[in-house]
């Protein structure tokens, strides 16, 4: 089921998400749900705070173009093992923040363990693209967005732009 994805500014994305305490069925359908979501978007992230629900648990598939296949994962409760002190920059964009996007720099490469939908621990060292997304979506559960590396000025533009497009979506009720 594709849920409705929330737009910035709004309260629930500034908060911190709950660790997960086991796998249930529910879990597992709310990953699924995440990934139809973010698929549609269409993205190539989303956090369980974006759509209202306040757990740790993000979704990513960060291949690009139609040669290799698809990798959707789940990971709950992830968490940074390690970062490289190389950084890499990228402009960044975000679903509940639409069409804005900007520069972020970030360490270039981390290792992250999770909890699966199997109910394993894995870990993971993510590089290029998926470093990048993965930090953006940890980012999600501590309440932190990517506008909020940027300096105040354009932080502000961007959330003033975003409250004109969510007054005009609820106008003409979108
Ligand atoms: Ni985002």
């Amino acid at each position: 089921m594709i849920r409705p994805i929330l737009l910035h500014p709004d309260p629930r994305l500034k908060k911190l998400c709950d660790p997960v305490a086991e796998i249930t069925p529910e879990l597992g359908q709310l990953a699924a749900d995440m990934l139809q979501t973010m698929y549609a978007a269409p993205g190539i992230g989303l956090a369980a705070p974006q759509i209202g629900v306040m757990k740790r648990l993000i979704v990513m598939d960060c291949v690009k173009g139609d040669v290799d296949p698809p990798r959707p994962i789940a990971l709950f409760n992830p968490e940074i093992t390690w970062a490289s002190e190389e950084l890499s920059t990228y402009d960044e964009g975000c679903l509940s923040i639409p069409d804005q996007y900007a520069e972020v720099q970030r360490p270039a490469e981390v290792r992250v363990r999770w909890l699966g939908l199997d109910g394993k621990h894995q870990e993971e060292q993510f590089s290029g693209l998926w470093a990048t997304c993965v930090q953006h979506e940890i980012d999600h559960l501590n309440g932190k967005l990517f506008i909020d590396y940027l300096g105040p000025l354009k932080r502000q533009m961007i959330t003033r732009k975003m409250e004109k497009l969510k007054r005009e979506r609820a106008r003409f009720g979108e």
